[in-house]
């Protein structure tokens, strides 16, 4: 038997619990103790539908929920508002009400997409995350970051809609391609340098053991990654309060390396790879913190596999993007630098030239 782990956002009236460990089959049972409505649609992509859209629907049906079930085809270009009204227009073709539920099956791009629309149809209905990436089980499903890419940017269009219940079937993981594994390791990396240093000396001490997704030590480390995005989120849910924002360590470079590729040569997580480590040597330039930090760091995201460099890309395009960046607050560029293995803090006052230097 395996464990379950219940992991809560605390938000008042939006509070939700998250479910680590439990198996796709019970979905019906945790959608029933909620008392939502009977009908759920569920929005998966084609490839997470043939793996395990007949598990969801029979887990729902076995507890007399009517299904309906939409695919959207994979990858980034369909979190769009087009495919957002197509959505809508199934929504419609339901009759889904107000006690209806949607559910996100799928990564990043269907939790985002399908959350959306949740948030949006009928001005919110009940949203349910079945996160099946390890960069969704850890990061996109918590916290209730929803929306859709614009030609212009990513996530422009969207809002903060808390589900009601995420479930983390650490399983699931077993089908998904090496590559998005890795994408998935670099955030739970970034939570261990921002708010954890057992969780960073646990992956260096288990790689082996994750790279064979050992389902103890998964779970392990998705719980912990949880645990903290889902402290932070409830302590700053709207990144009002100077919290959040560190969840943004390595993504200040890291966007703009992905936005200078068009979304296209990088994972995210191997953007963010390069990112952290660009933040590190801005911290250690300044002194904020010792080189040792920053040579750990590089050794674990190297044995991880991810990249630690930036591959012939025009310098000229990042920078374009860096200054473009939509979390740029009043012209400045904000960093979160590391001070310690678990501690960092958000920097405004980085030189220009240090920045330039970095990413040459
Ligand atoms: N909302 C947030 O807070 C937040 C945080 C981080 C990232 N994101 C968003 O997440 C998106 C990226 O998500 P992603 O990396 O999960 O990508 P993704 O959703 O595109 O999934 C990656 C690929 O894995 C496949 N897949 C998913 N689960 C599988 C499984 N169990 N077995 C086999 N294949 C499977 C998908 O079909 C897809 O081809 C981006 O749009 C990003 O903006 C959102
Ligand atoms: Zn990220």
């Amino acid at each position: 038997m395996r464990k379950v782990e219940v992991i809560s956002v605390n938000l008042g009236r939006r509070s939700y619990s998250i479910y680590i460990g439990e198996k796709l089959s019970q979905v019906g049972k945790i959608v029933k103790e909620l008392g939502l409505g009977k009908k759920v649609l569920v929005i998966t992509d084609s490839k997470v539908f043939h793996y395990y859209g007949e598990t969801i629907k029979k887990g729902l049906e076995k507890e007399d929920y009517r299904v309906y079930i939409v695919k959207v085809p994979v990858g980034e270009r369909h979190k769009s508002i087009n495919q957002a009204i197509k959505l809508y227009e199934k929504c419609a073709n339901c009759k889904l009400e107000r006690d209806s539920v949607i559910l996100a099956l799928g990564g990043g791009v269907i939790n985002d997409l399908a959350g959306f629309v949740a948030a949006t149809y009928l001005r919110g209905i009940n949203f349910i995350a079945v996160p099946t990436t390890l960069l969704a089980q850890v990061d996109a499903s918590i916290g209730g970051k929803v929306g859709v890419d614009l030609p212009q940017a990513k996530n422009l269009v969207g809002s903060f809609y808390q589900p009601r219940a995420v479930l983390i079937d650490t399983k699931a993981l077993k089908t998904l391609p090496l590559r998005e594994i890795k994408t998935g390791l670099s955030e739970i990396v970034k939570y261990g340098i921002i708010r954890d240093k057992n969780l960073f000396e646990y992956l260096e001490k288990n790689l082996e053991k994750i790279r064979k997704l050992e389902t103890d030590v998964l779970q392990t480390i998705i719980v912990e990654s949880v645990r903290i995005k889902a402290k932070i989120v409830s302590q700053d849910e709207r990144e009002e309060r100077g919290k959040r924002e560190i969840l943004n360590f390595g993504h200040t470079i890291g966007h703009s390396i992905e936005a200078a590729e068009g979304y296209e040569g990088y994972r995210h997580g191997e953007a963010i790879s390069i990112g952290m480590l660009k933040a590190t040597e801005i911290a250690v330039a300044m002194h904020f913190c010792g080189s040792e930090l920053l040579l750990r760091l590089q050794k674990l995201l190297k044995r991880m596999g991810l990249p630690t460099r930036i591959k012939k890309m025009d310098e000229r395009k990042i920078y374009r993007s860096l200054f473009l960046d939509k979390k740029k607050k009043g012209g400045k560029l904000r960093f979160i630098l590391p001070r310690e293995l678990g501690d960092v803090f958000i920097c405004e006052s980085i030189p220009f030239h240090l920045i330039k230097k970095v990413l040459q």
